[in-house]
């Protein structure tokens, strides 16, 4: 009689001949499949779990049966007892193969599983964290033969693991030799290894087999907004979420206000970066709150964010960067630990990853874009905008990329506008302006009905409506100017010029009232003249810059648009094309990546091979820099009418009319510019 069987793996299909008597676990990884272990087949960590088929497979020209796997043993028995197994399932470290077989291997036994990313793309991210756990049995000291706790454990490592060279910090040593006694020479250790296979550092121990998880940050640190995942590291879905707003904006609102900031106050720099820590140590302990976890648990940090950014979370000063040739203090990934960004309040040996940056404009939450939106690997020529303070805007094919960042300020995320807040419940979000009876309509966050609807009232009572968020100016501007209430330049125009009473005098300018809750003791809720012009600037300098990298690739179109950031996620593309944002491109090839930089950080912190890409990808993305480029102006100057003075919107015949009146601006009707000359 044959004295191999066939095993033939799902969902890999993987298939080939063991010796009958081999344990499912080491046919596994005789045949390569992804069959976890955390305590080295000792029948203690149940990861190796599989739930043999029986009956026939045609498809393999198999049939199983009963006695294709051992028997249950006791130590599956006592797992079953003290823990539960589900019906059917096996330990594959303890059943043995004895006939042909098929095994199902259930995606929580699989070590590199690929979670489903819940966002407006579905995306697949492979689980190949940098830190894992390990249980080993240790060998106990003896007289005759004088070595260090350490050194016996990093003997059981090789052995059971294949894990050499293992380095450990002072704070891991004071607490080794308890754990190991304690644990009765049994312990389960965190070990960190990444993609670049140096050194693996012992992060953490515990006496017997730990129970627990392994989590890790995800950080998308902005100049306005910080926001932070806790992700569990076994199988990348997210613990906990939250953001704060950056403190650094009592130094200044944009970038080059914190760098100036730097420049003309000895140690600014670093009270900046002592903001920007004292904030994400802050974030790591909410987290770890608000998903009842230890903050010990949490092993791994990574960082995305702007150069700027970058240099001040690092307490670099960013000095540099405020002057051409705006060179950065490395443009390589960093590898730290997780104390260097500030985060104290974790695991003390926590290692922190920071993506690489572009270049000195272009930074690590652009790689982090081009990580989830993977341009590089586009066969149709795609422009993303990642819209925030600043925009990070990348554009190209498998063939090339091209990069560049704008300034577009904070408007679009409803600051420096007169009515703006932060997209929080009772913030406007969706506006639509009647061209005809010129009253608008409008749904705020919290709500799904819109203000006309009956309930609204009642719906939004608690809330209140309390202003703009960046998604309802977009809508309100552009849907102002299909109504006529505004010219191309962007001039509301008077009561009597635009036939509705909405339009009310604003100093030497007009407003157009969406909400007056005054009566009521709630805001006026108002569009001004200057919330325009925040709003053209904006729109100006992302257009600008979407514009010069199309210029370098010489091409007037793009296939498709991706619009990112968490602002981005929520803009309506008919609006964005009525206002000549972003260049032309037919409505249904916009979508919505959501925010793109947080997802790159959380690819990153769940996958190493990820971080080995991207630290690939980045060399071959051409920078452009905005900053010195003449033709920048040039198209930010041709962007600001609504629509775009030279490329109107293509499309728009189709979707809305655009009245164009000959507008008076003053209340005595007399032109704008007309009075600014006579004052
Ligand atoms: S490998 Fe741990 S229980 Fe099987």
């Amino acid at each position: 009689m044959d004295d191999t069987a066939l095993v033939i793996f799902m969902p890999s299909g993987k298939r080939g001949r063991v010796a009958v008597g081999t344990p499912v676990l080491t046919a596994a990884r005789q045949l390569g499949v992804d069959l976890d272990s955390v305590c080295g087949g000792r029948g203690i960590c149940s990861k190796c779990q599989v739930s043999p088929g029986l009956g026939d497979f045609p498809k393999h020209g198999l049939t199983v049966t009963e006695n294709a796997l051992s028997d249950v043993n006791a130590v599956e028995r006592r797992y079953d007892e003290k823990r539960g197994l589900k019906p059917g399932r096996r330990l594959g470290c303890q059943a043995t193969i004895q006939g042909d077989v098929v095994i199902d291997v259930p995606p929580e036994s699989q070590v590199h599983k690929q979670v489903v990313r819940k966002a407006a793309a579905t995306r697949e991210i492979t689980m190949d964290p940098a830190t894992r756990l390990y249980y080993v049995e240790v060998r106990e000291p003896d007289m005759d033969e004088p070595t260090g706790d350490l050194q016996r454990l990093i003997e059981a490592l090789a052995r059971d693991w294949e894990i050499s060279d293992l380095s450990a910090s002072p704070w891991l040593l004071s607490k080794l030799q308890t754990s190991l006694r304690k644990g009765d020479w049994k312990v389960t250790v965190a070990v960190w290894q990444d993609h670049r296979s140096d050194t693996p550092k012992l992060i953490d121990i515990w006496p017997g087999y730990f129970e627990g998880r392994l989590y890790g940050l995800a950080i998308d640190l902005g100049s306005t907004t910080i926001a932070a995942h806790l992700c569990d590291l076994r199988n990348g879905t997210v613990a906990a979420s939250a953001g704060l707003m950056n403190p650094q904006i009592r130094f200044g609102e944009d970038l080059m206000s914190r760098v100036s900031y730097a420049m003309m106050n000895p140690g600014g720099a670093s009270e900046m970066t002592g903001a920007v820590h004292e904030a994400v140590d802050r974030l790591a302990r909410d987290l770890a709150e608000e998903a009842g976890i230890p903050t010990g648990q949490i092993v791994e940090a990574v960082v995305v964010c702007n150069p700027v950014m970058h240099h001040l979370l690092l307490g670099i000063d960013p000095v540099e960067l405020g002057q051409a040739p705006f060179a950065l203090a490395t443009s390589d990934a960093v590898r730290t630990r997780s104390s260097d960004f500030g985060l104290t309040a974790i695991n003390p040996d926590a290692q922190g990853y920071l993506l690489p940056c572009i270049a000195g404009h272009v930074g690590a939450d652009c790689a982090a874009v081009a990580l989830s939106e993977e341009p590089y690997k586009s066969d149709d020529l795609v422009l993303i905008c990642d819209v925030g303070t600043n925009a990070e805007i990348l554009l190209g094919t498998s063939e090339k990329v091209l990069a560049c960042s704008s300034p577009t300020g904070p408007a679009f995320e409803g600051a420096q506008i007169s009515s703006g807040q932060r997209a929080a419940p009772g913030a406007i979000e969706r506006v639509e302006i009647d061209p005809t009876t010129k009253q608008p309509r409008f749904r705020v966050i919290g709500c799904d009905l819109w203000s006309d609807e009956d309930g609204f009232d009642v719906a939004t009572a608690a809330t209140g409506i309390t202003g703009i968020c960046g998604s309802g100016i977009i809508e309100a501007v552009a849907e102002m100017r299909m109504a006529g209430l505004m010219d191309a330049k962007g001039l509301i125009g008077s009561a009597e010029a635009t036939g509705t009473a909405r339009n009310i005098p604003d100093g030497r300018t007009h407003a157009y009232v969406l909400h007056d809750g005054t009566a009521d003791g709630g805001p006026l809720i108002t569009v001004t003249q200057s919330d325009i012009r925040a709003i053209q600037l904006a729109k100006s300098a992302l257009y600008a810059g979407a514009r010069l990298l199309m210029d370098e690739l010489q091409t007037d179109t793009v296939d498709r648009v991706v619009l990112a950031g968490a602002f981005g996620a929520h803009i309506s593309p008919k609006h964005a094309m009525v206002l000549g944002m972003i260049p032309d491109c037919p409505l249904d090839k916009i979508t919505s990546a959501g925010n793109a930089a947080g997802t790159g950080a959380r690819i990153a912190l769940c996958d190493i091979s990820a971080r080995a890409r991207i630290e690939t990808e980045v060399k071959r993305i051409e920078k452009v820099e905005t900053a010195i480029e003449p033709r920048f102006q040039e198209h930010f100057v041709a962007a600001n009418a609504i629509p775009h003075a030279t490329a109107p919107f293509a499309e728009l015949g189709k979707v809305v009319t655009l009245p164009d009146p000959h507008f008076n601006t003053g209340p005595a009707g007399e032109s704008g510019r007309r009075r600014r000359r006579r004052a």
